[in-house]
């Protein structure tokens, strides 16, 4: 079984768990159900309030992507902020007719060949009707973009009928690139099947042989009823190529809170091809359950970190971005905020580093690591 993998590789990594669990009806702040784990450093304040975030390093700025009416971009000179709104990806609703047209969910946005594309998921709450779509531009700063619309849809939809559409959830998009031959591929997927991967055309707006998709399964947990993995991510690194994810229960904590361990924490996996197997740490496959847990709730203040990203870094140092709720300021989605903190590799597995210092208690305190330049991206 996959829970008591689960409950091992937690209780080695943070203090005994506690059993209370809170009413659903609790309001006032159920500090029984945090860990107050310090084995993950605090997170780098991103200084924006976000959920899903997604970050394109360019042109010595970074531009953040999130879920919003019609996709709202910021950019900023530094992670740390300020932002500046920048507009929106769409100028209207998306043209695909599925979930809400006017609220994507989750944007990744990446660049190539003098393009930048924006995929995003159209969806709701629970629901297998879901698409992602995908609009471009040329210039990132005010030129309008193009919506070319879907990319895959799953459960109604054009191309829906076609496995594994119609067993997958097509939402939570990011591309990665294989390094050797420069192929494309979209990773998705959330709970049902898990997540998926399919390669991209030459022109990153469709599947590649779309009516019959080479596609793979990257990650599952097959002997639980819920499933709930989501959010993929794919970076690579020396010869390993590394799946993140998150797991666990994502939002809406204010209805009640999961037995600790359960809510989003972020997990990861390594293969030496993009296409997988994955194995965690412990060599654990990722469609067999596995995946280490790389970030998760800390010092009673970080409560389900997750929705993330990686930024590749010049002088070896990457980036782990995510959002977090703060448990002093509460635990509604829009109450999320942006958290970084650099990776370390040991044994090859990355391990996040630095962060605000837990002594202090004021935002404006931290001891943050200086912040470097990229002068490269990890796409996604
Ligand atoms: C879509 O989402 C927005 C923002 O949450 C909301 O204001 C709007 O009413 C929704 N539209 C539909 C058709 O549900
Ligand atoms: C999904 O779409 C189908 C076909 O349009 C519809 O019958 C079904 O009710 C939808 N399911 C959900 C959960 O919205
Ligand atoms: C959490 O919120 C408190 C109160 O606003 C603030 O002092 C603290 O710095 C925040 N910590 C993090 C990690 O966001
Ligand atoms: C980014 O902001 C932090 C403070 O939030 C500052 O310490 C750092 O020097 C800034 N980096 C750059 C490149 O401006
Ligand atoms: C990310 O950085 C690593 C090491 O610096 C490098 O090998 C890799 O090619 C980079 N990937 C991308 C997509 O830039």
């Amino acid at each position: 079984m996959h829970l008591p993998i689960l409950l091992s590789v937690i209780s080695a990594i943070t203090v005994p768990l506690v059993s209370a669990l809170p009413s659903p009806a609790q309001s006032d702040r159920p500090s029984q159900i945090y860990k107050t784990t310090n084995n993950y450093p605090l997170p780098n304040p991103g200084n924006l309030p976000v959920h899903d975030p997604n970050i394109l390093y360019h042109d010595s700025n970074y531009y953040l992507f999130k879920g919003g009416i019609h996709v709202p971009i910021y950019k900023s000179a530094n992670i740390t902020g300020p932002w500046t709104e920048l507009g929106t990806v769409l100028d209207s609703d998306s043209v695909i007719h599925q979930g809400n047209r006017s609220r994507p969910w989750a944007p990744t946005t990446i660049h190539k060949n003098g393009l930048f594309y924006c995929y995003y998921t159209l969806s709701a709450q629970g629901s297998r009707n879901s698409s992602i779509g995908v609009a471009t531009t040329p210039v990132i700063d005010g030129t309008p973009w193009t919506d070319h619309g879907a990319v895959i849809n799953t459960g109604t939809g054009p191309g829906s009928d076609v496995y594994p559409y119609t067993v997958t959830n097509a939402i939570d998009a990011s591309v990665v690139f294989d390094e050797d031959s420069g192929q494309a591929y979209l990773n998705y997927g959330s709970f049902w099947q898990g997540i998926w991967q399919v390669p991209l055309a030459d022109e990153m707006v469709s599947v590649e042989d779309a009516g019959k998709p080479d596609a793979v399964q990257l990650a599952f947990i097959p002997k639980e009823k819920r499933k709930p993995i989501e959010g993929a991510w794919m970076s690579y690194r020396s010869g390993f190529y590394y799946l993140w994810f998150s797991h666990g229960k994502c939002c809406h904590f204010q209805k009640g809170f999961p037995a600790p361990g359960k809510e989003y924490s972020i997990r990861v996996g390594r293969s030496k091809s993009v296409r997988g197997p994955f194995v965690d740490r412990k060599g654990t496959s990722l469609i067999d359950g596995g995946g280490t847990v790389v970030y998760g709730s800390n010092h009673g203040v970080v409560y389900a970190p997750g929705g993330l990203g990686v930024l590749n870094g010049s002088e070896g140092l990457d980036v782990l971005y995510y959002h977090y709720l703060n448990t002093s300021v509460g635990f509604k989605n829009g109450q999320a905020q942006l958290g970084w903190n650099y990776l370390d590799y040991e044994d090859g597995w990355p391990v996040p580093v630095g962060g605000q210092d837990p002594t202090t208690t004021s935002a404006a305190s931290t001891h943050a690591l200086p912040v470097r330049s990229y002068s490269t991206i990890f796409f996604g």
